[in-house]
């Protein structure tokens, strides 16, 4: 018989397959000196390191990819569909407002995301009060700083331990 790989939690070892991806839009490789008062003073290596320790401690396989490139987001969705990842955390950041292209995508991947928005989109500016996402998401967080992303991945991982 195959031996199977030891992944549990205890064993130190993570699984090969990523089971959350976590997607960051433009702008968001500035955190941290980017509009404090917005986007709190967290960077986002700080943000992604807490998260893929997060998993690591349940035994699962995180990624971030941050791009300020629409087409580039797109294209780590359609590598996500063929890769196995079983969920999305996606803040869209500006794209969450216009982009139906990456909609689409995430649509045609069928994978299943929690969206999360660092700043309270609904307390600020009527252009951000819309998102081309929201309707698609399992459920948005929105206005609780880099904690929103933790609380997403604690949701994520409660799923996970239960699949
Ligand atoms: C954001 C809110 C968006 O309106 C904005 O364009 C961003 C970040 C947030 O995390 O609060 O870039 O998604």
């Amino acid at each position: 018989m195959k031996k199977q790989k030891d992944t549990s939690p205890e064993s130190g070892k993570l699984p090969d397959t990523v089971a959350v991806l976590v997607l960051h839009g433009p702008n968001l490789n500035l955190l941290g000196t980017r509009e404090p008062k917005h986007y709190g003073s967290s960077t986002l290596a700080e943000i992604n390191l807490a998260l893929a320790h997060r998993a690591a401690a349940a035994g699962v396989l995180l990624e971030a990819f941050q791009s300020n490139h629409e087409g580039a987001l797109i294209e780590r969705v359609h590598a996500a569909s063929t890769q196995g990842v079983r969920y999305l955390i996606i803040n869209p950041a500006a794209y969450t407002h216009t982009s139906i292209a990456l909609r689409d995508a995430i649509a045609a991947s069928a994978i299943p995301f929690v969206e999360v928005h660092l700043s309270n989109v609904h307390a600020r500016e009527s252009f951000r009060h819309h998102s081309c996402f929201s309707d698609l998401a399992i459920g948005v967080i929105t206005g609780l700083g880099s904690e929103g992303y933790l609380l997403a991945l604690e949701y994520l991982l409660r799923r996970i331990s239960v699949e």
